[in-house]
């Protein structure tokens, strides 16, 4: 087979080595791919977000199926004009995307089917969602941004001011654009996070083994939240009595409440999970894979991918037998200083070897180019750098040991992933 893969993460340059395990894949594209990716793939010049330049490509290079990695052409449809045209695509149409796309929709959708989630109210009016918070007076308050914000349109205000400013950033100042048309006014959850990703064709779900994410760009839990500086799995916290209770609550009531609808989801569907003392809680869904949550959930997959994506895409699941590693799995994410704020890019990065690879651990990349056989820095996130061991011990040692022989200028990561709540 050949396979396109659409985004130029350390996600997608993991789904592509997973792919290349596969016997059935003769050849792998990007579009547009990575510094690291262009050496497991072929990379070609167009971008995430343009589905008739994908579609194109797709019929004059025979491609048998395109795997559309991040959320914004998915929300924006690219697996819709894809199918139109009669190209194979893995993802969830638009109509079913939305479950990330708008959290004035999902937040709706589990309020009408009874799905445990925080807590809400829903504004279009800046003075209605004061006039709310203030009624209620209980700090923190969580309020985010409707619509897509790189993460970003979500913030924790501790009292009555940074409320009011966050009210006005959103929705006044359109610091989100449109998203911020409307904003969800969320009550405050507390307990360990887990993320818990899932393959479904819209008939049956099937989670994969659950991760957590260190959001925060420094140790502690400290500074602003970004993309993910790091992940592990499995999740401490997700225990097979806590999988249970999602599976009954979460995870199967979403799939068949998005069947009701007449949104049928058909792909990766990540629950972003609270374990509250009142029991697991959805913060968020994602109609994708996570970032950097993929890099340790994909390596731990010993079925064959492909299989599992044509199983989704014809909705016979329920045939797969899906088998993980008992292997504890640990990704450092190495980031250019200042992220995610502002960073320079093109810094020569040393410690790699001519794939892009360091010997002990697996070097996802992310924000990466290679140029005259060197690579260079080129975004925020730059390198995912994740290793596997018998414990999650041993992960994280073998994963920052390789992590000590990589280095470029501002270089930062977090010296505590797996430790923290
Ligand atoms: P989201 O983009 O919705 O995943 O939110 C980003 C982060 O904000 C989450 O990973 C949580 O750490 C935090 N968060 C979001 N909603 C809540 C909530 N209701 N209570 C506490 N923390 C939250
Ligand atoms: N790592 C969080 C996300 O992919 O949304």
């Amino acid at each position: 087979m050949k396979i396109l893969v659409v985004g130029s993460g350390g996600r997608e340059h993991t789904i592509i080595r997973k792919l290349k395990e596969s016997p059935r894949v003769e050849k792998i594209y990007a579009a547009p791919g990575n510094g690291g990716i262009s050496r497991d793939a072929q990379c070609v010049a167009i971008g995430a977000m343009d589905k008739e330049g994908v579609a194109e490509f797709a019929k004059e290079n025979g491609i048998d199926l395109v795997f559309v990695a991040p959320d914004d052409p998915l929300a924006d449809g690219m697996v819709d004009t894809l199918t139109g045209k009669g190209i194979r695509a893995f993802g969830p149409v638009a109509s079913a995307a939305i479950i990330e796309g708008s959290k004035v929709f999902s937040k709706n959708l589990m309020k009408k089917y009874g799905i445990p989630t925080a807590g809400y109210e829903v504004f279009v009016d800046p003075a209605k969602a004061m006039e709310y918070i203030e009624s209620k007076n209980k700090y923190p308050v969580v309020i985010k941004a409707d619509g897509l914000a790189l993460g970003k349109g979500v913030i924790i205000a501790s009292d009555h001011d940074e409320a009011a400013a966050a009210v006005k950033e959103i929705m006044e100042d359109k610091k989100f654009g449109d998203s911020g048309n409307n904003v969800v006014v969320e009550e405050f959850l507390t307990g360990p996070e887990v993320s818990v990703l899932a393959f479904t064709d819209g008939k049956v779900v099937k989670p994969m083994v659950s991760s957590k994410d260190h959001k925060r760009a420094y140790d502690n839990d400290e500074g602003l939240n970004t993309g993910g500086m790091g992940t592990i799995s499995p999740n401490p916290y997700y225990t097979d009595e806590i999988a249970e209770i999602c599976r009954k609550t979460i995870f199967e009531p979403t799939i068949a409440a998005m069947n009701s609808e007449g949104r049928t989801f058909k792909g990766c569907l990540y629950f972003g999970l609270m374990i509250t003392p009142d029991g697991p809680k959805v913060i968020e869904y994602n109609a994708r894979f996570g970032d950097p949550e993929a890099q340790v959930v994909l390596p731990r997959l010993k079925t064959d991918l492909v299989d599992i994506i044509e199983a989704v895409i014809d909705e016979r699941l329920s045939e797969i037998d899906i088998q993980w590693s008992e292997e504890a799995t640990a990704c450092v994410v190495m980031a250019s200083g200042g992220y995610p704020l502002a960073y320079k890019k093109g810094l020569e990065i040393s410690g790699l070897d001519e794939n892009g690879q360091v010997e002990g651990a697996t070097v996802y990349h992310a924000g990466t180019k290679y140029e005259n056989g060197k690579f260079l820095t080129n975004g925020g996130r730059v390198l995912g750098i994740t290793a596997s061991g018998k414990t999650l011990d041993e992960a994280l040692a073998k994963a920052y040991n390789a992590v000590g022989k990589i280095s470029f200028e501002g270089a930062h990561y977090r010296r505590d992933i797996g430790k923290t709540k």
